[in-house]
């Protein structure tokens, strides 16, 4: 390496999945690293609550109590691996009160007290940087960040959560959910509750970032409207198919005359879209932005070595502008300001529905549903009637409806749902259109 490549002192507090695969990456592209920055990253102290004797025998330090890392006067960039939001908000504090540049891949955290710490660490006048919270190793918040600055963006849609996509993905080809589910936390892509995976928590934190980034709004994670997958048969995914359309985690952010919506909840999507073609833990996160119309990020959205690569890449951003002063360099919600914008209800949202009713086989039932579903405004684009069920003695009925508000469609399935002639709730999933 040549004499005016620069050292700069890594510590890292989390030694899992990811802390490992940092650490890797580092090793392994030092060279590589250094040709493009000029900087040569050295993991210097490690903060692992179980200890990290492979660390300690290769001369690296390393700390049980996982505050040294953030308090060591001989560590220049703090990384945080450790995941939840009690320590870990602690633990970033003190580096920052430390004067130490922060990256983190914790997007529970910076979804929902992200704003205190960004304000803290513009304070101290030192970068907080976050690449990795949101779908893995995909680039997004630097596309958001800088790529796409000259933008006024309108909607942000996208699959962020892998595990979620993953076991949909298993499902749509006959496998059951709880089966792909322990695949899933075997190979480290779900989260250590994988309730922030299947209910769509996880996918509503790394929302909540993208849309901050989107429209310069404050992090507003209580605002984003969230479905998981767990009320999802089978059946659904198939009778989808047939009629055209995959089922997908989707998670978008609107901006509109009304104001910006957020949600995440499961979603039709046409077969041909590349959206419904992101399978397994793959993620994808599509941007229409006003100059450049819509763009696709796509990549692994989970695993170590994918994480890492955020991670390592926010390390060198830090390195590369140490020195500068923080307003010379770009905001780490990609806006200078965040102004707080009307939030739209999902009451108020238009969207195509999918129905699937269960039904008993009586005469005319079918024109029963469809006549209250008229007298509400709603037409109806496609349907399909299955014969009896054997166990249930009910039929399945699936309907696909054009665009109408929620608060529509919501109350005319409780119209529906008061039928004698239905046996069970109404399944309601939306249409993507984008
Ligand atoms: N549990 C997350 C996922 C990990 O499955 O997408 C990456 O954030």
């Amino acid at each position: 390496m040549g004499d005016n490549v620069k050292e700069v002192r890594v510590g890292l507090a989390g030694y899992g999945t990811v802390g490992k695969s940092v650490v890797t990456v580092l090793a392994r592209n030092a060279d590589v690293i250094a040709r493009r920055s000029g900087i040569h990253l050295l993991v210097t102290h490690v903060g692992a609550r179980r200890g990290a004797p492979d660390l300690a025998e290769q001369g690296i330090k390393v700390s049980q109590d996982v505050f040294e890392v953030a308090r060591d006067p001989e560590v220049d960039v703090c990384i945080e691996l450790m995941g939840g939001v009690t320590t870990a908000r602690d633990w970033i504090e003190i580096a920052l009160a430390n004067g130490k540049p922060v990256v983190t891949a914790n997007k529970a955290l910076i979804a929902e007290a992200g704003s205190p710490l960004i304000a803290q660490a513009r304070q101290v006048g030192v970068p907080l940087l976050f690449e990795a919270a949101v779908a893995g190793g995909i680039p997004i918040l630097k596309a958001l960040r800088e790529g796409l600055s000259a933008n006024q963006i309108e909607w942000v849609a996208g699959i962020i959560n892998g595990t979620a996509n993953y076991i949909l993905t298993e499902m749509a080809s006959g496998r059951t959910f709880s089966d792909v589910l322990l695949e899933a936390q075997a190979a480290g892509y779900a989260e250590a509750d994988p309730t922030f995976d299947i209910e769509g928590i996880d996918a509503a934190h790394k929302l909540t970032i993208l849309a901050s980034m989107s429209f310069g709004v404050p992090l507003s994670y209580r605002d984003v409207y969230v479905e998981g997958i767990t009320a999802l048969q089978s059946e659904d995914l198939e009778y989808a198919h047939r009629l055209g359309y995959r089922v997908k985690h989707v998670a978008l952010a609107r901006q509109s005359e009304a104001g910006i919506e957020m949600r995440v909840h499961p979603t039709l999507i046409p077969c041909d879209a590349l959206l419904a073609n992101v399978n397994g833990v793959m993620n994808a996160v599509m941007v229409q932005g006003d100059a450049v119309g819509s763009s696709l990020y796509y990549g692994a959205g989970a695993g170590g070595m994918a994480t890492a690569s955020s991670v390592v890449a926010d390390v060198i951003e830090v390195a590369r502008h140490s020195g500068l002063a923080i307003e010379q360099t770009v905001p780490p919600l990609a806006f200078q300001d965040a102004k707080p914008i009307q939030m739209v209800s999902i009451d108020a949202v238009c969207s195509a529905f999918y129905l699937r009713f269960q039904v008993r086989d009586k005469p005319a039932v079918l024109a029963h549903i469809t006549e209250m579903l008229g007298e509400d405004g709603v037409s109806i684009d496609a349907a399909i009637q299955k014969p009896v069920h054997e166990q249930t003695d009910l039929v399945s009925i699936v309907l696909l409806t054009q665009a109408v508000t929620e608060a529509v469609i919501n109350r005319v399935i409780a119209r529906i749902e008061a039928l004698p002639e239905i046996g069970a709730p109404v399944t309601k999933l939306r249409v993507l259109s984008l």
